[in-house]
């Protein structure tokens, strides 16, 4: 693993090479896909029974806005509406009846890509049958959905800006405001001694609001197919009974790169850059920004940029609508804790201090070893970060391919060459994949509980810092 992780003795550095040895072969035999080819597979599940539920709770949420649709555009609105319920009420049944993937119809940019993706797999996949839903790669089918729901709306001017999951993103963010209260005020709390905070002070912290926002990715509205999934208590208070639950911990690794990256900066005007791949709004985006906001008061990071979603995404992902949307409501809080850590968080945006970008690669369905190729100017402003959060379930599955990788694979190995800068994925787990694990801890894990993989119980803090090609 990272360099720096390793007093290397004679013999140790021999075992290291056996062990890269080993690690070769493996990055020569890259594992078949997760698919819902897999019957009973989590992948299999979802397809079968998540994601139809949540396309029925798109039409449900469509449907039950057509007074609106009809109050902004008349009757063209409801016509629009109709549309689009159809378009939805296919998919759907493409879905359940196993039918191949077809190429996308619309105008927006990013068409040329999705289709491209498509004959590719058809290439890969032998037939175009062997594209269908249930065959195809389960990574690539459930992002197609999504992309296919924002067809149906797109295909339908002058609803085409209506996001189908608005309405559960604005609740689950509602539901969780007494642990956006608290979080606040804690913030508000710590920033306000800050300067003249020991280190281990600042390291104390850091790990507290780090957790918060590893913990926080928990609400998802994926993973309950879009049914409420906020956060209710006061997440610092759990803190210390779910370190058990952390099943890979480089926390330390995280604190020592940021302390050094501080350390390195020679001149006044160098700066230490953090990027944080934003995943759910709601509680889980409060504590990203929380998270940022502490690296920039104790000048751990001068700037940090966050990556959203350009279209609604897995049910709850953020995108710009939803980030300002939760800065404007912070802001007109009645709690002042809530609205002061708002009106700074303007600020920082103003002043270009935190940047908001949603480069379209993260809503197409490539592993993120694809990106050099499919997004190389993306790779390349990834590339100018001192360090990479990758937030939650999702981004995992694509920085590791969403392959059916042994436990005990390298993060680095699983990466297959994606590094654009040193990178941690803070990520509860909702997928049957994980690498990097302690030999024999999967299987004990499988054997006390067979959920494990999928319940969202189990958390972890991965790091790289390792080029391999
Ligand atoms: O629906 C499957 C899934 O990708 C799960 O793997 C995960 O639970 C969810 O959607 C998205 O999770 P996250 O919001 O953490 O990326
Ligand atoms: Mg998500």
């Amino acid at each position: 693993m990272a360099e720096q992780r390793q007093t290397r003795g004679p013999a140790s550095v021999e075992k290291e090479e056996a062990e890269e040895e080993e690690e070769e072969e493996v990055r020569s035999e890259v594992p078949d896909s997760l698919s819902g080819k897999y019957t009973g597979s989590f992948a299999y599940l979802t397809i079968k029974d998540r994601l139809p539920k949540i396309l029925t709770k798109a039409v449900d949420t469509v449907h039950r806005h057509t007074d609106v649709f009809f109050a902004q555009h008349g009757q063209e609105g409801v016509e629009a509406e109709k549309r689009a319920i159809g378009l939805l009420s296919k998919l759907r049944n493409e879905l359940q009846t196993d039918k191949p993937a077809l190429p996308l119809t619309d105008e927006l940019p990013d068409v040329p890509q999705w289709n491209k993706y498509l004959e590719q797999q058809q290439a890969r996949l032998g037939t175009e049958e062997n594209t269908s839903w249930f065959k195809a790669p389960w990574l690539y089918m459930e992002c197609y959905m999504y992309r296919r729901i924002h067809e149906a709306l797109q295909l339908n001017p002058p609803i085409c800006d209506f996001d189908v999951f608005n309405e559960a993103k604005t609740q689950g963010f509602l539901e969780s405001q007494q642990a956006i209260t608290a979080l606040s005020a804690h913030l508000q709390e710590i920033n306000k001694n800050v300067k003249s905070f020991k280190q281990t002070q600042i390291k104390a912290e850091l790990l507290h609001v780090l957790q918060v926002a590893l913990w926080g990715n928990r609400c998802d509205l994926s993973i309950s197919a879009g049914l409420a999934n906020s956060q209710k208590l006061n997440p610092l208070t759990s803190l210390e009974s779910l370190k058990p639950f952390i099943l890979i911990d480089d926390f330390e690794f995280v604190w020592s790169h940021l302390i050094c990256s501080k350390k390195k900066k020679t001149s006044e005007t160098a700066h230490t850059r953090v990027d944080i791949v934003l995943d759910n709004s709601g509680f889980e985006l409060v504590a990203d920004l929380v998270l940022a906001d502490f690296l920039i008061a104790c000048q751990l990071a001068d700037e940090v940029h966050f990556h959203g979603k350009a279209i609604p995404w897995f049910v709850s992902d953020t995108t710009k609508k939803d980030f300002d949307w939760t800065l404007k409501q912070m802001k007109t809080s009645s709690h002042p804790q809530m609205s002061k850590c708002a009106v700074a968080w303007e600020e920082y945006m103003t002043k270009g201090v935190w940047i908001y970008q949603d480069h379209p690669f993260w809503t197409l369905p490539h592993e993120f070893c694809d990106m050099s190729l499919v997004a190389n100017d993306l790779y390349v402003e990834l590339q100018k970060s001192n360090l990479i959060f990758f937030k939650g379930d999702l981004n995992y599955r694509k920085l590791t391919g969403d392959r059916k990788w042994s436990y005990t694979v390298s993060f680095e190995t699983a990466l297959r060459g994606f590094h654009p800068a040193p990178l941690c994925s803070l990520r509860t787990l909702k997928a049957d994949i994980q690498v990097g694990l302690q030999p024999g801890l999967g299987e004990q894990l499988a054997g006390s509980d067979p959920d494990w993989m999928t319940s969202g119980q189990y958390a972890i803090i991965q790091f790289s810092n390792q080029f391999r090609k």
